[in-house]
């Protein structure tokens, strides 16, 4: 039996927790976590201190870390129910994490923040106010403005990003101070109409809004102090910085050339180079040229098949028994792709006389089939 206080004090405990037609929902708080299973209790404690005057939920979006992250929020969340959580199963990715957290709430402001305590959850309400005003679609929590700092980074961690924040500055034309930030806060009306145009590549999540809303976003900035990580490990590593380039890519000239079959084209012309290299030496060591034309082909076909197996179909990344499967596919198709060149090249030849219109013809045949092909064959979604 609950005695009369009790009851009170449940209904109360409810109140706070649960939104109302009197008290709605008003701000979800999106954490993307990867293996960061001793950060979310704390998380979830800062943020209800931090949070104390606003109706809000936390929606935590794990890429099914193998340290048990999502069972941590879910403890949580059958006794609290701001504490959601969206699982993905077989995907990564922050910026795609950050889309689904967002899709999977009903609040009208969306914070976007790192699990790892490294973000100052003290600004949230600055944010908020700033937000839902509707003076301003974006509140930036910004490292390089006023009060803000990075903390105690190495050296050649701060220059890395202060490097990527001076390019993606300028390619992306946006006067924001951090725009390499993972700490902001938007209304969702602005962030739906930005949504379809983003490229949700990587790690970048709010410089690919910035640069992709339809109209140009009027964004505030809140400064705040990188605090240092307390438990797990950072996930920026050579990959991120690789999406990083992709996404920029992207954002350049996405609109014109899908980026992959840009990236395909630029290992091809390096595939080129490589071919007179090692033809070139074959020869000067004696070969015949059919033997050192032969090696020339071999070895460029097999080191573009290597990097693109790097970047351009990064991931699809064949490993094991496929990886030796995806090269001889990759040679095969490689076979066809210049018997089509050749063979389209003298087509166009003959009939208009200029030989460079004619051997682009055919590079570019060659090209789109190689690419349609290999990414159809050697490295198909499974
Ligand atoms: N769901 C999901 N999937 N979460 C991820 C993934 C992923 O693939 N990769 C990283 N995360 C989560 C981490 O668990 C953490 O909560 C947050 O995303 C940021 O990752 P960190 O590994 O802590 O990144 P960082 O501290 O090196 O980078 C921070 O600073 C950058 C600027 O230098 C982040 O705030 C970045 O967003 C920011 O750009
Ligand atoms: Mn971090």
């Amino acid at each position: 039996m609950l005695r009369m206080n009790q009851v009170d004090s449940h209904a109360a405990f409810r109140r706070r927790l649960i939104p109302s037609p009197e008290r709605p929902l008003q701000l979800a708080v999106i954490v993307p976590v990867l293996n960061e299973a001793a950060n979310i209790t704390p998380l979830i404690a800062q943020l209800e201190r931090a949070l104390t005057n606003l109706v809000w939920e936390i929606v935590v979006v794990d890429d099914n870390s193998p340290d048990g992250t999502a069972d941590v929020a879910r403890d949580r969340g059958v006794i609290d129910p701001r504490v959601r959580i969206v699982q993905r199963v077989g995907r990564r990715g922050l910026s795609s994490a950050v889309v689904e957290g967002m899709l999977a709430t009903s609040a009208p402001v969306l914070a976007v923040m790192d699990g790892d305590l490294q973000h100052d959850e003290a600004i949230l309400p600055k944010m908020y106010e700033i937000v839902a005003r509707g003076g301003y679609d974006l509140a930036i929590g910004t490292r390089y403005a006023g009060e803000g700092s990075t903390g105690n980074w190495s050296a050649s961690r701060a220059r890395i990003s202060n490097f990527a924040t001076k390019l993606s500055k300028r390619l992306l034309k946006a006067d924001v101070s951090d725009p390499m930030s993972g700490f902001f806060m938007i209304r969702r009306t602005p962030m739906m109409a930005a949504l379809p145009h983003l490229s949700t590549i990587g790690f970048k999540i709010l410089m690919d809004l910035v640069a992709s809303s339809p109209r140009p976003l009027r964004i505030a900035e809140v400064p705040y102090t990188f605090r240092e990580r307390l438990h797990g490990d950072s996930k920026f590593d050579l990959k991120a910085a690789q999406e990083f380039g992709v996404l920029l890519l992207d954002k350049l000239v996405g609109h014109l050339v899908p980026v992959r079959l840009l990236l395909f084209a630029l290992v091809g012309a390096s595939g080129v180079l490589v071919h007179l290299a090692v033809l070139g030496s074959c020869l000067w060591s004696g070969a015949s040229f059919r033997a050192a034309q032969i090696a020339a082909v071999v070895v460029a076909m097999t080191g573009n098949f290597l990097i693109n197996n790097l970047i351009t179909f990064r991931d699809r990344r064949l490993r094991g028994m496929r990886f030796w499967r995806g090269l001889l596919t990759f040679y095969a198709v490689g076979a066809i792709g210049a018997v089509a060149n050749v063979g389209i090249g003298t087509v166009v030849y003959r009939l208009d006389g200029i030989w460079w219109l004619g051997g682009l013809a055919g590079v570019a045949v060659g090209l789109v089939w190689n690419y349609a092909a290999s990414s159809a064959l050697t490295w198909r979604k499974s």
